[in-house]
């Protein structure tokens, strides 16, 4: 790692939209099954992404340079439930295995809770084997599926972490601002 990662919140492409075009990809440059390949269409589907996020694109940056993204969107319903939905997580493919993909997962993570969410969501290929590990090592669980797709979720208090961290979150929920977040060790 070349210094330290810092993650921060966008609410509009501007400048970044070229390297994060770059970013997905080249994360995906071996996926022929589920990520679109076309730059323009890409383009396009960072603007949907931006627009849905309502604060929930989250870009991590080494220095001044985009390293990897990831998307939720808060208002996503599902057999009749509010339940947030991650759309997109990628990482330069330079910087990967790193703690980047974790950094920002937790960083989204903890956004959904500031916002008083108890579980979240996403669809994975079910074909995409080393994403769905990934996800499985970070506590989602297949739950249902729709045609090549399996929905994935997680509960954001397990059991075991239930009481404690709805305690500290209402402590932290006058002190916290989650516009940056920063981390040293990846
Ligand atoms: C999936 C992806 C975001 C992971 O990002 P990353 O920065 O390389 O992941 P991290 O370094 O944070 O790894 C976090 C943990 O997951 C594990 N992990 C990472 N990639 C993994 C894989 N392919 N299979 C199994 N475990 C994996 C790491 O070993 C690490 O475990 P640990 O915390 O026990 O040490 C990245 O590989 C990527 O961009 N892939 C292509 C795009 C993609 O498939 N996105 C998901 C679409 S649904």
């Amino acid at each position: 790692m070349e210094g330290r990662i810092v993650i921060k919140s966008i609410r509009s492409l501007n400048s970044l939209a070229k390297e994060l075009q770059r970013i997905y990809l080249e994360a995906y440059r071996e996926d022929y099954l589920y990520a679109y390949r076309d730059p323009a269409r890409v383009k396009r589907y960072l603007k949907w992404l931006i627009k849905h996020a309502d604060g929930g694109f989250f870009v991590a940056f080494d220095g001044k340079r985009p390293v990897g993204f990831i998307v939720v969107q808060p208002d996503c319903r599902f057999q009749g439930e509010q339940i947030p939905e991650i759309h997109e997580l990628v990482v330069d493919p330079a910087y990967q295995g790193r703690g980047i993909g974790k950094l920002l997962m937790e960083t989204a993570l903890n956004h959904l809770k500031e916002k008083g969410f108890t579980k979240v969501a996403l669809w994975v290929g079910e074909k995409n084997e080393d994403a769905r590990r990934f996800y499985e090592r970070l506590g989602f669980k297949v739950t249902s599926r729709q045609g090549a797709w399996l929905r994935m979720e997680k509960d954001l208090y397990p059991s075991s972490a239930k009481i404690s961290s709805r305690v500290s979150k209402t402590e932290k929920a006058s002190t916290t601002s989650e516009s940056s977040i920063s981390s040293s060790g990846v």
